[in-house]
């Protein structure tokens, strides 16, 4: 499969800084085009800098990264006009409507009048923006501003779309109607690099994720794999009462209202389940989900409190 974005050695260090560390690190990555690319991390973990500096609107300090084959460094003209970007925090030109501000956006993009407007027609609809196309982009609230961004990009003809937190103060219908047009991007073979502190959202679109923390790559595949790479891939959530003794040594334990949450293998978690059942507590049972991987494997890091280094279990 054909590679999007490539990312070598990429080191990052912002001018000025007192802290002495970098904001990204060592940061070796492939993100293979068509589908969408999650990348996650807790606050400042430099999710933001790596979607900057590959959208060619900040300069990396050392390393490589190529971006549809062209090198973010020496040509960006080439680049920039085959992507198209939701920075994290922008707001739209404020004296036009939400029609207005897709379409011109499309018509600098060098798209043609008849195509601009059929994009920008589909796209308020696609993200329920029709009722709004005549009210001043400056009177939007705060989560319609956020979809008229989206919308514009979306519409767009970029090969590939950097989505820096897209969904962040959107409504649940929002979310979703922006998540379908996230899929209908990738059903058009184009490449989305998306950054989210929703993990559902990061589980539900991504191909595959980035997990950064501290500037460095720490965790990197399917969701799949994420999930298989932590110490208890399983989930066993077990109400009523239960000899706490005998849970330690099942694996991780912590109290929820009414019960404990297990963490441990498979083979022990179904052994725990039908033991609870059994004693009549009332038991569910699964795989962790990418929150659980995020928790164990970010939690382990703040607690080791050294920058990590490639994750081994
Ligand atoms: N313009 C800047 N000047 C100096 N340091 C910066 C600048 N922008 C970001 N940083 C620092 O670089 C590191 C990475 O920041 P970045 O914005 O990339 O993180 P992030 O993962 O996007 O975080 P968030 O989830 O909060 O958006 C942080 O330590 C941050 O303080
Ligand atoms: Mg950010």
């Amino acid at each position: 499969m054909a590679t999007a974005i490539r990312s070598d050695h990429l080191r990052k260090v912002y001018p000025g800084s007192t802290s002495g560390s970098a904001a990204l690190e060592d940061l070796t990555l492939e993100v293979p085009s068509g589908r969408v690319y999650g990348v996650i991390g807790r606050n400042g973990a430099g999710k933001t800098t790596f979607v900057r500096i590959t959208a060619t609107q900040l300069a990396l300090t050392s390393g490589r990264a190529t971006v549809l084959d062209h090198d973010v460094a020496t040509e960006e003209r080439a680049i920039r006009a085959q992507v198209a970007c939701v920075p994290q925090e922008s707001r739209p030109l404020y004296f036009l409507n939400v029609e207005e501000v897709i379409y011109l956006y499309l018509k600098m993009r060098g798209l043609d009048r008849v195509e601009a407007r059929r994009r920008t027609r589909d796209a308020l609809d696609e993200l329920a923006l029709t009722e709004y196309r005549h009210r001043s982009v400056s009177r939007l609230s705060g989560g319609l501003r956020r979809r008229t961004l989206c919308a514009m990009v979306l519409a767009s003809d970029a090969e590939l779309l950097f989505l820096d937190e897209p969904t962040t103060g959107l409504d649940p219908i929002a979310r979703r109607q922006v998540w379908e047009a996230i899929r209908r991007a990738t059903h058009e073979r184009r490449t989305i690099l998306l950054t989210t502190h929703y993990l559902d959202e990061a589980e539900e679109l991504s191909a595959r994720l980035a997990l950064f923390e501290r500037g460095r790559l720490v965790l990197e595949g399917t969701p799949e794999d994420l999930r298989s790479r932590v110490r208890y891939p399983y989930r066993v959530t077990v109400l009523g009462s239960f000899p706490q003794e005998e849970l330690a040594s099942y694996g991780r334990v912590s109290p929820i209202e009414g019960g404990v949450l297990v963490f441990t293998r498979e083979p022990e978690a179904r052994d725990l389940a039908r033991t609870a059942l059994e004693r009549g507590n009332r038991v569910s049972m699964g795989p962790v989900s990418l929150e659980d991987v995020f928790l164990e494997v970010v939690g382990r890091s703040i607690e080791e409190e050294a920058p990590p280094t490639e994750v081994e279990w």
